[in-house]
């Protein structure tokens, strides 16, 4: 059975940013409000992180219930997984996600500075510096036979769109301007050469772009 390479619930401002500039413990996004980039997934039944019952069960809730849907395996960049930059200069930090990740697969972070795997309940975090073929077999393998899912940053997700690897994207665009910081596109029309794309404004005020070869 195919393995697919799968971009899900990737948020991005209107003018094509999925994170903004100045990146730092206290502010995963940068200048970016991830409450607001994402607030379409906050406000659905399916949030992995909701604590209260309730939020929504329409169009939005789809794309979080299915985040975790036969994904065997992730693959991030550096900067997704925290906001050290060169040589590590702090091994206590272990993510943002506190002891339980919601990732509950093997974890490959892409980085020139590798460091030891270490493991969080069900979800183990490698570190491998690596061209994204090499990368994605490694994930491949892990995910023993399920898709895996390349997380972002925007960074990570351009490399492998380069390399022709990625099989299917769900970009969510929120209509917000961020001027600035980790671009995943100027247009989402730049895809429209290598993939189907359609369109599907959510009646949150989101807009889903699917992607799909
Ligand atoms: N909008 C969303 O849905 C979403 C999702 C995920 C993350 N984010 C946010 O996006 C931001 C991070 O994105 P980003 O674009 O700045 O960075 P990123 O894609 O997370 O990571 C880029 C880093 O990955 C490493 N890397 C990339 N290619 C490599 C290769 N071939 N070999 C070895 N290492 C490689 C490098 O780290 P080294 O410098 O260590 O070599 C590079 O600096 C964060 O703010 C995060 O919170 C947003």
């Amino acid at each position: 059975m195919t393995q697919l390479l799968r971009v899900q619930n990737f948020n991005v401002s209107r003018d094509g940013y999925g994170a903004g500039e100045n990146q730092s413990f206290e502010r995963p996004f940068g200048h970016a409000d991830p409450a607001t980039l994402a607030a379409w997934a906050f406000a659905t039944a399916s949030w992995p992180n909701r604590t209260e019952p309730g939020g929504s069960r329409g169009l939005d809730d789809y794309f979080t219930r299915d985040f975790h849907h036969n994904i065997g395996a992730e693959i991030m960049g550096r900067n997704k997984f925290g906001p050290q930059r060169g040589p590590w200069q702090d091994l206590e930090w272990q993510g943002w996600w506190g002891d339980e990740p919601p990732f509950h697969t093997p974890v490959f972070v892409m980085t020139h500075h590798v460091r030891p795997s270490f493991t969080l309940s069900d979800t183990t975090f490698h570190f491998v510096n690596a061209d994204p073929h090499t990368v994605l077999a490694m994930a491949r393998e892990a995910a023993n036979g399920r898709d895996v899912r390349l997380g972002g940053g925007a960074t990570v997700i351009r490399e492998f769109l380069d390399a022709g690897l990625v099989d299917t994207l769900h970009v969510a665009v929120s209509d917000v301007e961020l001027g600035g910081g980790s671009r995943l596109w100027e247009s989402p029309d730049e895809l429209d050469d290598r993939y189907h794309h359609e369109v599907v404004p959510s009646p949150s005020g989101v807009t889903h772009h699917l992607f799909w070869r």
